[in-house]
């Protein structure tokens, strides 16, 4: 198959791409993987249709953005003879660990990059997910607050379960006693490796982050508040309406995403990999 063939179309104005005319059940030629991490890094969002791809087809291709990694306390979560594809189910609405804006396991020291989502069951209805531009998020500010935040890095925290178990919701919502607090920070402002582009690196102000080094916290969470809603305003936000064969990969590196809950107690079963995080 010949460059020629690779077909990216946009999908709203600002953020997420579709790509196709690549076999992804196959080895990637050089000039494919380079198309694949092309589109994804610069558009934050990748939609790749109509697949219906085996866990060695999974494996191959989140290979191509990175390492793939789990957290050694969610192993009991992974595929037969898959260790490093999570199984995440539906932990209903009181728990639903992604309806909010968010970037994924920001706490850790190294956060991961890339995750690569395969739709495995999806409910009839509802279950979509939603993802916004960090680069625009970012260009559009002022001057006056991007010399603010230049340089500084958030306070980002969260908890991890001590011991190895079953994903039930959030490590927040587990009891204390089974959990232990992590922090860590991270640029607010972060270059790309890969496009040399500024993306704003934010979460939740005041659960997920709490601080901007050199600020008190009270000083902070006023300005992550700003940044945080400005940051995924519908004309920056692409929603994907989830079909079976969907493999969606987003880059943490550039997107925030945001899992509507709507679908009550109904079936909805995501495999997914995730890339170069580090514990
Ligand atoms: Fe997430």
């Amino acid at each position: 198959m010949t460059n020629e063939t690779i077909r990216l179309q946009p999908l709203t104005g600002s953020v997420g791409v579709s790509l196709s005319g690549i076999d992804l059940t196959t080895d990637f030629t050089e000039a494919e993987a380079d198309a694949l991490r092309s589109a994804l890094y610069n558009h934050c969002v990748l939609i790749l249709r109509d697949q219906f791809l085996s866990p060695d087809d999974h494996m191959r291709l989140a290979a191509v953005f990175g390492e793939p990694f789990l957290p050694w306390y969610y192993a009991k979560n992974s595929l037969d003879d898959y260790p490093k594809i999570a199984i995440v189910p539906n932990f209903g609405k009181a728990k639903a660990p992604a309806e909010s804006w968010h970037t994924d396991w920001s706490h850790m020291p190294t956060p991961p990059t890339v995750s690569v989502a395969l739709a495995h069951v999806l409910p009839e209805t509802g279950g979509d997910t939603m993802f916004s531009n960090q680069y625009v998020a970012y260009d559009r500010l002022s001057e006056g607050m991007k010399q603010l935040i230049a340089g500084r890095r958030g306070k980002f925290v969260g908890s991890r379960p001590k011991r190895v178990q079953k994903m039930h919701g959030r490590p927040d919502t587990l009891p204390s006693t089974e959990r232990e607090p992590v922090d860590n920070y991270h640029p607010i402002a972060r270059v790309h490796p890969e496009t040399g582009r500024t993306a704003l690196y934010l979460n939740r102000p005041g659960k997920s982050m709490v601080a901007i080094e050199g600020l008190t916290e009270a000083e902070s969470l006023p300005i992550l508040q700003f940044l945080y809603d400005q940051s995924s305003t519908p004309d920056n936000v692409y929603r994907h309406q989830w079909r079976p064969g969907d493999v969606v990969c987003w880059d943490n590196q550039c997107a925030m995403h945001y899992g509507v809950h709507d679908y009550g107690d109904a079936e909805r079963t995501l495999h997914r990999i995730t890339v170069g995080g580090a514990e």
